[in-house]
């Protein structure tokens, strides 16, 4: 575990500590430290109600922590929470986008969001570059899973964000998909952009640099995969979390 300092580090694009969320009495995020190095992507892994999302959300400035310090992108990010948002892309775990409107109109719409300038060359780019511009007329509701996450994601990059906050983006998304959605992602993280993003797939965990497994709001491990799986003394992924998550019952539930 690192020094706690205050300064920040340059390296890392998420560098924060003692992250906590209480809802009605119930610590659902409790003391998380999380820390992403610029340009990596991080796979963020626990059991249902873990507290992922709303680790996700306090961390791009949606939500309010009740504890924790740090920098997103070298900004304090609970004071400086409005500009972190500006240079964060959040995809939620569930389609956000109006189903009414086309894929070019969704686009368009993100992007008068944002006051972008040049907003017709940004949604232009982000269509050639998600694949989608063939179907730019095609009402966002009348998508498959596939598509409908191809245009999420071209959404949440439109602003040109350094770091991409991915809540279960494959979650319902055939593996031909999920396999083009892991490709983009490497693409990006070659490109600078830092990646932290929530699943509940192994064969994505093991696309990751590193992973972070979450259950009852606390961290139990954190690593590459192989030292997961090494330091659980378990087979694989999988086994060693469904360990991990065993010995947190017995911790944090009575
Ligand atoms: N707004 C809220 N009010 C009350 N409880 C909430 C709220 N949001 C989340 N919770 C609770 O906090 C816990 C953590 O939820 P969270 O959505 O962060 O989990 P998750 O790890 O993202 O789960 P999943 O894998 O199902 O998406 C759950 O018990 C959930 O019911
Ligand atoms: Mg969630």
């Amino acid at each position: 575990m690192s020094e706690r300092s205050t300064e920040g580090d340059d390296s890392l694009a998420i560098d924060v500590r003692g992250l906590s969320k209480c809802y009605g009495g119930r610590k659902v995020v409790d003391d998380v430290d999380m820390q992403v190095g610029a340009g990596r992507i991080v796979g963020f892994l626990g059991p249902n109600g873990s507290g992922k999302t709303t680790s996700l959300r306090m961390l791009c400035g949606l939500l309010t922590p009740d504890a924790g310090e740090g920098r997103v992108l070298g900004l304090d990010f609970r004071r400086e929470a409005a500009q972190v948002k500006r240079q964060v892309g959040y995809m939620t775990q569930r389609f956000g986008l109006y189903e009414d409107l086309s894929i070019r109109e969704n686009l368009d719409f993100v992007a008068r969001l944002f006051s972008m300038p040049g907003r017709r060359q940004a949604v232009d780019g982000a269509l050639e570059r998600l694949g989608l511009k063939s179907r730019e007329t095609q009402l966002a509701g009348a998508l498959s899973g596939g598509w409908k996450q191809r245009l999420a994601l071209a959404a949440c990059l439109l602003h040109r964000p350094r770091l991409l906050l991915l809540d279960e983006p494959t979650a319902g998304v055939d593996p031909k998909a999920r396999r083009e959605f892991w490709d983009q992602i490497h693409q990006l993280a070659g490109e600078g952009i830092t990646v932290l993003v929530s699943t509940h797939y192994m064969d994505e965990a093991e696309r990751c640099d590193e992973l972070v497994y979450i259950a009852y709001g606390h961290v139990l491990a954190r690593g590459s995969a192989a030292a997961i799986v090494r330091e659980a003394g378990a087979r694989d992924l999988e086994d060693a979390f469904v360990k991990l998550v065993g010995q947190a019952t017995d911790n944090f539930t009575s």
